[in-house]
C-alpha cells in the first residue's frame, strides 16, 4: 500500500506535470499582458492618469474603484460590487486602496506638470476628489510606479541601511498618517505572535477561506481573462487548472502551513512597517493608503521589497493588542508590512482603463 505521504507526493508531481502541460498547451502569454500593462502612458490625458492610478496596490487586487472626470479634476469612487465582505467588513482596505490609487494619480499629474489637491467627500458611500491645477513638478516616486509590486517570497535576511530606513519613514509621512519601522528583533517577534494568532483565526474561518478562494487565479489564463484577483505565481505557487487549484487550496490552506510560511517570511525580512493614522474613519483610511503607497514606491526606488501581513489589523481581537504593543495610544494601526531584499516575482494584472472610467 502506498503511504499517505507518497500519495501526496505523487499527487503533487502529477499536479506539476498537469500545470506544465496546461501552460504549454492552453496558457495565454501572461508575460506579454503584464509587460503591456506595466508600461508608460501619457500622464497628460485622463486615460493616462487613470492608468497610473490603477497600477496602485489594492486589497485582493479586487480593484474596487471607479474613476470619473469632474469639472476641475478626477473623482475616485468605491465600487461596492467588488468589496470584500469577510476580510474587509468595514471597508477600511477598500478606502485605503482608493488612497493608493489617488497617490499614484497625483504623482502622475505632477509628471504632467499639474498640481493636485485631494479632498475626501463623505457624502453617500464617500469619494476621493482630486482637483488638478497648473504648475506641479515631477516627484521622483513617479518613476517607481511601473516597477512596484508586492513581493510575497522569502527575503534574504539583509538589513536595510539607516539612511534608507529614514527615507522610507519620510516618504510615508502624509497628512494624518505615517509609517513606523520596526527593526528590533524582539519586537518583530512579538508582532509576529499577533500575526500568527490573527492568521489562525482567519484561516479557520470557512467564510474567509471561501472569499479568498474566489479571488485566487490559479493559472495565467484565468488571471488574464479576469485581469483581477491574486495570480498564483505572484504568491510563488504553481499554476494549475482552476478545478485542481481549488481542490489543492481546500486541502493545503491550513493554519499550520500558513503560519509556518508567514513565520519564515518574517524571519527572512529586514523589518516590519506599520502604517498608522490619526483617526479611524474613511478619510483617514484614504490617507493611510496614500502613506503606504508612498512607502512602497520609495522602497521600490531603493531596491527594497515589501509584502503585507495585515492579519492583526483585520481581526478585531488583535488590533487593540497591536495598538498597545506598539504604544500607539488611540492612533489606528492601518497596515502591517514586512520589507527586505529579494528578486522580483510575477506581476499582477489590472482591468483596462476603459472598464473603470464612468462615461
Ligand atoms: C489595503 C490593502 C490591503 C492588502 N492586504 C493584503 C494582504 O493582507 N495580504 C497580501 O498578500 N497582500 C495584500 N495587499 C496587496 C494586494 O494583494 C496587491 O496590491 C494586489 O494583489 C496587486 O498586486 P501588486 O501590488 O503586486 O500590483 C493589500 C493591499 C492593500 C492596498
Amino acid at each position: 500500500m502506498p503511504s499517505r505521504r507518497s500519495l501526496l507526493l505523487t499527487g503533487g508531481a502529477l499536479a506539476l506535470a498537469a500545470s506544465g502541460a496546461y501552460m504549454l498547451t492552453r496558457g495565454p502569454d501572461h508575460d506579454a499582458a503584464t509587460n503591456a500593462l506595466w508600461s508608460p502612458r501619457d500622464p497628460g490625458s485622463l486615460d493616462g492618469l487613470v492608468h497610473y492610478a490603477t497600477l496602485a496596490a489594492n486589497s485582493h487586487n479586487a480593484q474596487a474603484w471607479r474613476f470619473r472626470q469632474t469639472v476641475d479634476g478626477v473623482a475616485i469612487l468605491p465600487d461596492m460590487t467588488r468589496a470584500l465582505p469577510v476580510a474587509d467588513a468595514d471597508h477600511h482596505h477598500l478606502y485605503a486602496s482608493l488612497g493608493c490609487a489617488a497617490e499614484n494619480l497625483m504623482l502622475a499629474a505632477g509628471a504632467a506638470e499639474r498640481s493636485s489637491a485631494l479632498d475626501f467627500v463623505p457624502e453617500g458611500e464617500g469619494r476621493v476628489e482630486i482637483a488638478l491645477g497648473h504648475g506641479g513638478g515631477q516627484d521622483p516616486l513617479f518613476e517607481a510606479i511601473l516597477a512596484r509590486q508586492c513581493t510575497r517570497s522569502d527575503y534574504d535576511g539583509r538589513a536595510v541601511p539607516a539612511a534608507d530606513l529614514a527615507a522610507l519613514e519620510e516618504a510615508g509621512r502624509v497628512d494624518g498618517a505615517e509609517v513606523m519601522l520596526i527593526t528590533d528583533p524582539a519586537l518583530i517577534m512579538r508582532v509576529l505572535e499577533l500575526i500568527l494568532t490573527a492568521n489562525a483565526a482567519q484561516v479557520s474561518d470557512p467564510a474567509f477561506a471561501a472569499e479568498l478562494k474566489s479571488w485566487l487565479r490559479f493559472n495565467a489564463r484565468a488571471a488574464v481573462e479576469s485581469s483581477d484577483g491574486l495570480f498564483s505565481a505572484a504568491s510563488g505557487n504553481p499554476s494549475l487548472p482552476t478545478p485542481l487549484g481549488r481542490f489543492m487550496f481546500d486541502r493545503f490552506f491550513t493554519v499550520e502551513a500558513e503560519n509556518d510560511r508567514y513565520a519564515r517570511q518574517v524571519r527572512s525580512s529586514a523589518g516590519l512597517a506599520i502604517i498608522h493614522s490619526d483617526r479611524d474613519d474613511p478619510a483617514h483610511w484614504v490617507q493611510a493608503g496614500r502613506s503606504y503607497q508612498r512607502f512602497a514606491l520609495q522602497a521600490t526606488a531603493l531596491g527594497i521589497r515589501h509584502a503585507h501581513l495585515n492579519q492583526p489589523v483585520e481581526v478585531a481581537a488583535t488590533r487593540p493588542q497591536l495598538q498597545s504593543l506598539l504604544g500607539l495610544g488611540d492612533r489606528r494601526p492601518d497596515m502591517v508590512l514586512r520589507f527586505g531584499y529579494a528578486p522580483p516575482m510575477a506581476r499582477s494584472l489590472r482591468r483596462p482603463v476603459a472598464a473603470v472610467i464612468d462615461a
